[in-house]
């Protein structure tokens, strides 16, 4: 038996990557990525749909978690070809392969897939994402559910964790802008939920271990401290040792895509099958901030 992780070379596909080793040390834990792809991590180009049908049949996967994506909203939105390759297309393939061997998939998608105006969304609640990014990731749930209902959809808010570079998460980046400029200027209006990816990695693999019907359809997994930019940015100077009071509050939207403004996601299946990883925002990223 083995689990194949698309994306490992990531930000989650990296915290997956370790924590499926660890969980399931008798299964063979295979690991794709790109660009960056070094052993024992194995270069496959996604968009090569080719070269992904003969990995597959090498590699017969029993389990397949596809975190790999075109994650950055402003790319997305300028570059919609690409985005419906990766973001969609791929998933649709890799949704199909798995089908046809009878794999399990889970597919990591976003809260952008909803508009931000009626937080909290339940896992059942209809999305209807303002930029191309959240509409990509909802095609690409579309897609998945119409060829097996019984693929899992991860569902998870702004991700943190430990990065290759400060700049590697829309989380860290912070702590470079505030390097950079101590009185640098935060949104101070979308609402966002930041999320560990160990959390994250540890909520898949526990799902992983049950039988594979208690793990089919959507979930929502969120840590639950609402924040916006401004107050990460506050916490984020305290970590650095700098006065956060020379920070810049913006009370308006700053970003060119658009961004919804609230996406609360409710955990309630998660929360049902006992499943509950959480860490306090301001111990976690001095860790990281410290390492990086
Ligand atoms: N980060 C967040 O805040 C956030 C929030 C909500 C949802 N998500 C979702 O979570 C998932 C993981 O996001 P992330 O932050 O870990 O993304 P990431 O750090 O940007 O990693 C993207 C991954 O996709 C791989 N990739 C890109 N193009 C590829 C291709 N043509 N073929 C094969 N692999 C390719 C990259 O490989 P190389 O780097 O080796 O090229 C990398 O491993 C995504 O589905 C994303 O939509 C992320």
């Amino acid at each position: 038996m083995s689990i194949l992780i698309t994306g490992a070379t990531g930000l989650l596909g990296r915290a997956i990557y370790a924590q499926c080793q660890a969980q399931f040390p008798t299964l063979d834990i295979i690991g794709t990525g790109f660009s960056r792809a070094q052993a024992p991590l194995v270069q496959l180009d996604l968009n090569d749909a080719a070269a992904v049908r003969a990995f597959f049949a090498k590699y017969q996967p029993s389990v397949v978690i596809h975190a790999a994506a075109e994650r950055k909203p402003d790319v997305c939105e300028n570059d919609p070809e690409q985005t419906l390759a990766l973001n969609v297309e791929t998933s649709r393939l890799l949704a199909e392969l798995c089908h046809e061997q009878q794999s399990r998939l889970f597919f990591i998608s976003t809260d952008y897939v909803f508009d931000g105006k009626n937080a909290p969304y339940a896992e059942n609640a209809t999305p209807n994402p303002l930029n191309f990014y959240g509409k990509s990731k909802m095609m690409a749930e579309q897609a998945i559910v119409a060829i097996n209902p019984s693929h899992t959809i991860i569902r998870v808010p702004v991700l943190y964790g430990e990065v290759e570079y400060l700049a590697e998460s829309a989380v860290t980046v912070i702590a470079q802008q505030i390097q950079q400029n101590p009185q640098s200027s935060h949104d101070h209006w979308a609402v966002r939920y930041p999320t560990h990816v160990a959390d994250v990695a540890q909520t898949i693999a526990d799902l992983i271990a049950l039988p594979a019907a208690q793990s089919a359809g959507i979930f929502h997994v969120s840590d639950s401290q609402a924040m916006t930019k401004y107050d990460m940015a506050c916490v984020i100077a305290a970590a650095l040792g700098q006065n956060a009071s020379s920070l810049v509050a913006v009370p308006e939207p700053t970003q060119s895509a658009a961004r919804p403004y609230n996406c609360a996601l409710k955990d309630t299946r998660l929360k049902q099958l006992g499943i509950v990883h959480s860490r306090k925002f301001d111990v976690a990223i001095q860790q990281i901030i410290t390492r990086s």
